[in-house]
This record gives C-alpha cells, sequence and structure tokens, in this order.
C-alpha cells in the first residue's frame, strides 16, 4: 500500500476526519524522520573515540557531543544508582537494551568493579543484530571490552554471568523473568527507532524493573516521559551532558523529580503522547503514522498552536 493511502486507513480507524494538507503534514514529517540525517559507517566523537552510524536510523551508537565513556557514565551508569548498590550488595543485575558495540555495557563492569571488586553481576543485553565491524574501543574499557566480544553470546567468568540475546527486544522481553535493579535503555532516537520506544514495549520493560530498580536513558522526549508516567513510574530528569535537553531516569521507588516547565509540557504538548505497538509487532512507518495522526489531532505543533497550522488553516 502507498504510504499516503496508509495514513488515510490508519485515520479512519482513529476516526479521525483528514484534510489533503493534514494527509501532507503526516506525510512529509514521516519522510523526514524515515530519512537518514547522517550517512557513512566510522565516525568520531568530539573527544576522538571511535563510533559506528548505523545505515538505517542514521545515527550515532553514541553521543558525538558528549562522548563514548561520559554519555554511559552520565546518562545510564551513574543515574541508575548502580554503584551505590554496588557497594553495599553481594549481587546485582542489568538489563541493557540494544547492545550496540558494548562499550556501554564494558563501562559499567569497568564502573562496578572499581567500586567493589567481588560483586556477582548478571547481566543480559538484547539486540537485534551485531554490526559488521567493531571499531576499537575507548582504551579505558579495552580490558572489558575485548573480555565481552571474545566471548559473546554467554559467558559465566570472574563473577559474571553475561547474555547477549540476539533478536528483537519486542519478542524477548516477555520470556525474561529475572527482575533487575537497572535497566540501561540505549536504542537510537525515540521518533527514529520508534520500535523500542512505545508505551507497550516500555510497560514490558518495567515488569522487569525490581521495586527498587531504576531505569535510565538519553532521551527526553516528551513521548517516552508521558509513557512512562502512564505505566506508573515515577520521572526525573538527569542534567543534561554534551547537549542542552536533560536525560530521563524512572523507577517505582524514586522520587519524581520534574521542572514546572517539564510538568507543564508533558500536560500540554501534543507531542506528549506515547508512541503505540499495540501487537508489538508494527513497523517503524506504522507506529509513526499512527502517532503523527494522534500528535496533529491535538494540535501539531507546540501549544498553543491550534490544529492546522502547519500551513493549513481551518477555515
Ligand atoms: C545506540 S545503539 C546502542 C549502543 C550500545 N549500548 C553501545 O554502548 O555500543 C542502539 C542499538 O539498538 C539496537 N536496536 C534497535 N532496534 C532494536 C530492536 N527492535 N530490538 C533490539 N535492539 C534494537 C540497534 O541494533 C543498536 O545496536
Amino acid at each position: 500500500m502507498e504510504i499516503k493511502d496508509l495514513i488515510i486507513s490508519r485515520a479512519k480507524e482513529l476516526k479521525i476526519d483528514l484534510k489533503p494538507c493534514e494527509i501532507d503534514w503526516v506525510y512529509n514529517n514521516l519522510l523526514g524522520l524515515l530519512t537518514p540525517t547522517m550517512r557513512g559507517r566510522i565516525i568520531k566523537t568530539a573527544f576522538g573515540e571511535t563510533t559506528l552510524l548505523h545505515p538505517l536510523y542514521g545515527e550515532p551508537y553514541h553521543s558525538l557531543t558528549a562522548g563514548i565513556i561520559s554519555e554511559c557514565d552520565n546518562k545510564f551508569i551513574i543515574p541508575s544508582e548502580i554503584l551505590q548498590k554496588a557497594k553495599a550488595r553481594k549481587e546485582l543485575s542489568i538489563l541493557e537494551i540494544g547492545f550496540g558495540l558494548g562499550f556501554c555495557l564494558a563501562r559499567a563492569i569497568n564502573l562496578i568493579r572499581s567500586v567493589n571488586p567481588s560483586v556477582e553481576l548478571k547481566l543480559i543485553s538484547i539486540d537485534i543484530e551485531l554490526p559488521s565491524i567493531f571499531p576499537p574501543s575507548p582504551p579505558m574499557i579495552s580490558k572489558e571490552h575485548s573480555k565481552i566480544i571474545s566471548l559473546i553470546p554467554r559467558f559465566l567468568k570472574d563473577g559474571i554471568d553475561f547474555s547477549l540475546i540476539l533478536e528483537d527486544a519486542r519478542r524477548v522481553l516477555s520470556k525474561i523473568e529475572l527482575e533487575f535493579d537497572a535497566v540501561f535503555h540505549h536504542g537510537f532516537s525515540p521518533l527514529r527507532n520508534p520500535e523500542l520506544w512505545t508505551k507497550d514495549i516500555l510497560s514490558l520493560i518495567a515488569k522487569r524493573l525490581k521495586p527498587d530498580g531504576v531505569w535510565t536513558s538519553f532521551t527526553s522526549s516528551l513521548a517516552v516521559r508521558k509513557a512512562l508516567l502512564e505505566i506508573g513510574l515515577s520521572v526525573q530528569s538527569v542534567s543534561s551532558v554534551g547537549r542542552k535537553s536533560p536525560s530521563t531516569k524512572a523507577g517505582f521507588g524514586i522520587p519524581q523529580i520534574l521542572s514546572p516547565l517539564e510538568l507543564e509540557r508533558l500536560q500540554r504538548s501534543s507531542f506528549a503522547t506515547p508512541l503505540k505497538d499495540p501487537e508489538l509487532r508494527w513497523q517503524r512507518e506504522e507506529i509513526l503514522i499512527d502517532y503523527l495522526i494522534r500528535v496533529m489531532a491535538q494540535g501539531g505543533l507546540e501549544p498553543p498552536t491550534p490544529r492546522f497550522s502547519a500551513g493549513c488553516s481551518t477555515n
């Protein structure tokens, strides 16, 4: 089916009448999201570290401005509170969504071992595929990274029980029974890799969190934060690194910390509507079409812009 026909048919299912200019609004936004913004394969961060660009999503595996180590530390590992827990516990468990190059997991092992050399680690990482090449890891984590890469997909060694599951995370999460102290949610940005950020997959992930477990991610997406809140998690903004927007942590047992402006945007912005994937098998085009139609029906652009203001008069 042509993309415009898909838009019209989804709008009918949602019982939303679309004018031709509204169909164009959804179509143009969709094309923008499906077109990679960067092309190439190997790329350097501002700190000279080497990472990859994903050919489909057109985004780097790590923040080019924050750098690999700083991003892993400040957006995932430190906010997850896993280092405090490592000091006090004999066992820790981490679930990672998006193994990628394995750099953040190697950094997590490296930092946890620096605060408690003997804590037992249960690590499960999920990725839909491994990249065709692995650029050199940052020297600081080369020992941990080479160990992981030489032993994947599974090893039990030096107090680490590690499994890499190579499958779509949407197929895997309901089969995992363990509850985790921390979930590191990587993935590319929510509107480019929406399969990993719907309320439906976030609900499955939330079920895998211990009552005091913490979910961390680089994103500050309104769609993602709204979904986390609707699922019943408390949400906190985490200070930004390498860019203006903060990142996010969430959990059932942490206090909610959002600024008045962030709360207002979550209440009023039409973009603060969760992405949906009810059967956990929609294509990314389907997830985005459904989302963009619902966003447009609530106003399209940021409030207080009225509906159809994106070049689409209501008169
Ligand atoms: C930003 S990268 C992860 C970076 C990684 N943590 C590291 O330190 O190298 C995002 C990863 O999410 C994976 N991914 C995207 N969609 C997925 C899906 N539906 N299921 C599982 N993994 C997925 C991609 O293959 C990619 O490796």
